[in-house]
């Protein structure tokens, strides 16, 4: 399976943080925030990775990341996205790296307590189709500015809704997606939505629509650091606190002067 990491757009959400830098190099803890998308494909076996950027900073990714070996990638593309056009249109520009793959795609804002090993070794025996990773999230006002899954009990997904102004469910659909290689064909077959964007919504309804979409329930934290500023701080509280990717920081796994939660 390969892997492609999505760090574009304009982060219009953590302005003015983002008109100095791509809200992909901020801070998460210790380390700039792309780090924990390569960290969680890279101790979940996947390794052939491209990183989609775009905009004004895309350099930053080359001098922090090189050529990967130091976290643990084999073999690091990179592509850059010329406007930002969404998430599905970031998604097309990584087909000829996919070639004929399964593919993981993850929005580099997103950060998981634990590893997402089990939905990527899901994917690997399932036989066709799309998968989602959904997250429960009680809170109807924050689920708004998610995507958000129509489902009872552990039915299949009927639709999914982004940002709904009324929550068909508890559970928030997460930046991480698993796609076989005709994920390219839907995404040509898209049109802009009302935001002039090409829709991962959209990609997704398309699998949904065809009862080829399945679906894992995380269990521990999740979190979108590029949500909003109480986001991105949750996040980084969160991590200080806790690590991420099944990974303890060193503060937490030494006690040190870290308190609450
Ligand atoms: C995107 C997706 C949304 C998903 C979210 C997860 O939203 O469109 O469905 O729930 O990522 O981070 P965005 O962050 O682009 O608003």
């Amino acid at each position: 399976m390969k892997g492609v990491i999505l760090a574009g757009g304009t982060g219009t959400r953590l302005h003015p943080l983002t008109r100095i830098t791509n809200k992909h190099l901020l801070p998460i803890y210790d380390r700039p925030m792309i780090s924990y998308a390569i960290e969680a494909l890279v101790t979940a076996g996947v390794s052939d990775i491209m990183l989609v950027t775009g905009g004004t900073h895309a350099g930053e990714f080359l001098r922090l990341l090189g050529n990967g070996h130091d976290f643990g990638v084999d073999r690091l593309l990179y592509s850059y996205q010329e406007r930002p056009g969404g998430i599905a249109q970031a998604l097309g520009l990584a087909e000829r790296f996919a070639d004929s793959d399964k593919l993981v795609v993850m929005l580099a804002d997103n950060i998981f307590e634990l590893s997402v090993k089990p939905a990527v070794d899901s994917f690997l025996r399932q036989e066709e189709g799309a998968r989602v990773v959904l997250s429960r999230i009680e809170d109807p006002a924050h689920l708004s500015h998610l995507g958000v899954p129509d489902i009872a009990d552990e039915g299949p997904i009927r639709k999914i809704v982004e940002k709904p102004a009324v929550p068909p469910s508890q559970f928030a659909v997460t930046g991480i997606y698993f796609y076989g290689p005709d994920v390219f064909e839907v995404i040509s077959s898209l049109v802009p939505s009302s935001r002039d964007e090409l829709e991962i919504t959209d990609v997704n309804n398309h699998y949904v629509d065809r009862g080829l979409m399945s679906y894992d329930t995380l269990d521990g934290f999740w979190g979108d650091a590029g949500e909003s500023i109480n986001a991105y701080y949750e996040v980084n509280d969160f991590v200080r606190r806790h690590g991420a990717n099944g990974k303890r920081c060193e503060e937490a796994a030494a006690g040190a002067h870290i308190t609450g939660r």
